[in-house]
């Protein structure tokens, strides 16, 4: 028999269709259901980016009103459901505490794969108005604060910003954190959106499959690569010491994170947007710290290893200056990849097959158990 063509990681492999985004290497393209991210972070809002991720079109204007009403009504979390998040233990990874809380929801209606496209649709909408509700819940909990529930006259990030630190910021901020959310919203069959398409194909539930994808986001080689940047950069500390940290860096074949991507090769497209928003904030706060460190950072390793940042590299900084704290920059992703998971989901349920790869075995071969006293 053959052996068997063994694709590690998948590399290369193409498993499916799919209609809602388009990585392009070759020209560092990314578009969303056809249009180009970096015009979409332009022309945009990310209430406006959900929308068609689930419905294939931008929304009309009375769309859009109606969308964005509903996802204010939808944003409170039960007693129970903030309960289960005051208990969980401080120590906890933020993004364990919102696993678990995106969990819970789950537990609150029995939900099955593949029921009516319409039931998952709202539920879609529910997760996506209330996991900005759970990680600001946990963070006010966590740092020993009183809980700000969410305001419903306020705009989805607005309200974010003000449930986790009782205020919002200026529209510079605001504007930086909206590109963010639409730069991070949907990236094809990505390790988690991967991991949201393998458990709907088993016909499972919208919860669990999301709660799947945190799991796999939250690992330093997908999502996690954010926080892992900022605190690079924070054990670098001066930026003058940028270009040799990095020399230093490749010399002993450190991995560094906010570098390299499976797809791109030359360059991650969504790079170049949030690069302006770090400068925008940058200038906001009279700061240029955290520019002159990726400045030298970026030059020594593209020099020298051809290898470019990705969209961590600069949205962990930016975050960073926009105060988070840096567990909470991968649950600040989960904000927004909600959007390309469930709409993967959704997909995936339109036309699905069990997504069940086959393995070449390569352990000891076959071998009879030994009697009791031959072990
Ligand atoms: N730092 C140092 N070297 C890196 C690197 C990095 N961040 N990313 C890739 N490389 C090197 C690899 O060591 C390898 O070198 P080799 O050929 O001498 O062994 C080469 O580049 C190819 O990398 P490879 O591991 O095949 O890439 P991959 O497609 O399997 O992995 C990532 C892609 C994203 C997992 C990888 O680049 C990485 O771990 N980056 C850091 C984490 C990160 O920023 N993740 C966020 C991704 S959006």
């Amino acid at each position: 028999m053959a052996e068997p063509q063994i694709q590690k990681g998948l590399a290369g492999v193409t498993v499916d269709t799919t209609a809602i985004s388009k990585v392009v290497p070759e020209t560092n393209s990314l578009t969303y259901r056809g249009y180009a991210v970096q015009e979409l972070c332009a022309e945009a809002s990310f209430e406006e980016v959900a929308w068609l991720m689930w419905n294939g079109e931008l929304p009309d204007a009375d769309e859009l009103d109606r969308f964005k009403a509903e996802e204010a009504k939808r944003r409170e979390l039960s007693d129970d459901h903030i309960e289960v998040i005051r208990r969980i233990p401080p120590a906890a990874h933020p993004m364990d505490a919102l696993r678990t809380a995106v969990s819970y929801l789950g537990t609150m209606e029995i939900a099955w794969g593949g029921e009516p496209e319409l039931a998952d649709r709202d539920r879609a909408l529910d997760l996506f108005a209330k996991i900005p509700t759970m990680i600001a819940t946990d963070y006010r909990f966590r740092t020993g604060e009183v809980r700000i529930a969410p305001r419903e006259d306020l705009p989805m990030v607005e309200n974010f910003f003000n449930m986790c630190f009782g205020e919002v910021p200026p529209p510079e901020v605001i504007k930086a954190f909206d590109t963010s959310m639409i730069l991070y919203a949907e990236h094809s069959f990505n390790a988690s959106t991967f991991t949201v398409r393998t458990i709907a194909s088993s016909r499972s539930d919208i919860f669990s499959a999301v709660t799947g994808g945190i799991g796999s986001l939250k690992g330093p080689l997908h999502g996690g690569a954010n926080e892992a940047v900022m605190k690079m950069f924070l054990e670098i500390g001066d930026p003058d010491t940028a270009e040799q940290w990095m020399r230093e860096a490749i010399a002993r074949k450190r991995l560094v994170m906010g570098f390299g991507h499976r797809v791109y090769k030359s360059g991650d497209s969504r790079v170049p947007t949030m690069r302006s928003c770090l400068e925008d904030l940058a200038a906001w706060k009279g700061d240029d710290t955290w520019i002159r460190m990726s400045d030298g950072l970026q030059k020594v390793m593209i020099d020298e290893k051809g290898i470019h940042p990705n969209l961590d590299f600069p949205a962990g900084p930016s975050y960073h200056m926009m105060g988070f704290d840096i567990e909470m920059f991968t649950p600040i992703f989960v904000m927004s990849r909600i959007t390309g998971w469930t709409a993967h989901y959704l997909e995936q349920n339109l036309d699905n097959r069990l997504i069940r790869p086959l393995s070449a075995y390569d352990g000891v071969a076959q071998r009879p158990v030994p009697p009791i006293g031959e072990r």
